[in-house]
């Protein structure tokens, strides 16, 4: 009875049953299709993460494929109408980060290759900037020149400090202790007893170098020196010399002339010049060296002071006493000495009236020198 019963509802609600079925089945397709869209934005994601270029083509069909009118943006968004509404929320929030994660990998894909492009635009095909040269300057000019000329007859180059002890800048170069030359006013002193100063003349590399070496010996120094002296058109406190040593057997004060003439011939065209007796601790005898400039213009009058004759340098024997200070037998060798200011030369060359011009940096003064 009951079952009969039973039979007859199924059977008069099988439509019924069979409705609610495909209901099921519906339903079940529509969140299996959800769940399936989901694991794919997943998938897109990871894509968008990996995918890396520098070619510009490349990164347009990136974004062609994810950005485009038929692209894989708008196609899930069209589909946002067909989920179900649970499943909205979260669906919507997927394709917004994935929406999102496209647009900063454009940006920055961009942003790489636009830097590339500016670092290689800038340089290709632009002359390069041209290389400015500056120019010597005038002491060095003239340094080198006169080191040249005395290499020519077989002087070599030998350097010293600029920081000096008071051995190799007085007491070896046979300077008594009274002699102005230890005065505080023309020395700069940096410590006292014992004495370190900067050097007051380039003689100090006489005594270094032969306290290190055998005679022949034939060097010339170049290089700085320091005295306390006002600075004025005429003086400085640092100026340049050039002191030239010869000690062998049998060097005579003839060498020393020959040599003297030999030097002012190349360097001026001139070889008229003659000796002066003087003092000079270091040397005896010593003597003071002008060159016969002549009086053929009014320049040669001032620069003369009239007389036509110019002051060029010191010179002298090597007092054999120096000798003794550095162990060399000063019955075997003899030598000479002489010492020069590089700045009055250099003034006299080109014809330049302050000394202070040469420590002024001053580029206009320092571009006259300039050989192209
Ligand atoms: N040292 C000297 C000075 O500064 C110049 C000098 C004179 C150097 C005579 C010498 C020399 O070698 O023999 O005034």
């Amino acid at each position: 009875m009951l079952a009969n019963a039973i039979t007859k509802f199924l059977i008069c609600n099988l439509q019924f049953f069979i409705y609610i079925g495909k209901l099921f089945s519906l339903i079940i397709k529509f969140v299996a299709k959800f769940m399936l869209m989901i694991e794919q934005i997943e998938e897109y994601l990871a894509q968008v993460d990996q995918f890396n270029s520098s070619n510009n083509e490349e990164i347009e069909q990136f974004r062609i494929q994810f950005n485009g009118k038929k692209g894989i943006l708008n196609d899930l968004f069209a589909q946002f109408k067909n989920v179900p509404n649970e499943q909205k929320k979260e669906f919507g929030q997927k394709i917004n980060t994935l929406k999102a994660a496209v647009a900063n990998k454009l940006q920055n894909l961009k942003a790489a290759t636009t830097s590339q492009i500016v670092s290689v635009k800038e340089d290709l095909t632009k002359p390069g900037f041209p290389l400015t040269l500056g120019s010597r300057h005038p002491i060095s000019l003239v340094k080198n020149r006169i080191t040249e000329i005395f290499k020519s007859i077989g002087f070599a180059v030998a350097d010293g400090p600029e920081i000096e002890d008071d051995w190799h800048n007085f007491s070896a170069l046979n300077l008594p202790e009274y002699h102005p030359a230890r005065d505080m006013q023309d020395t700069f002193f940096i410590e006292k007893n014992p004495d370190v100063l900067l050097r007051t003349h380039t003689s100090s590399v006489q005594i270094r170098y032969l306290e290190n070496n055998e005679p022949p010996i034939r060097i010339l120094s170049p290089g700085r020196v320091f005295r306390n002296e006002a600075i004025s058109a005429r003086s400085h406190c640092i100026f340049h010399q050039i002191e030239g040593l010869y000690i062998d057997e049998n060097v005579s004060f003839a060498d020393l002339k020959q040599t003297i003439q030999y030097f002012t011939t190349e360097l001026f065209g001139k070889s008229k010049i003659r000796m002066r007796p003087s003092y000079f601790p270091f040397t005896e005898p010593s003597a003071e060296v002008d060159v016969y400039w002549g009086l053929n213009s009014e320049t040669d009058y001032r620069i003369t002071k009239g007389t036509g004759w110019l002051e060029i340098m010191g010179c002298g024997m090597v007092d054999p006493a120096v000798l003794q200070n550095v162990n060399i037998d000063a019955d075997k060798y003899s030598g000479y000495a002489f010492g020069m200011g590089i700045e009055r030369i250099v003034m006299l060359l080109y014809q330049m009236n302050d000394i202070r011009m040469f420590f002024d940096n001053d580029v206009r003064m320092l571009e006259q020198f300039k050989t192209s």
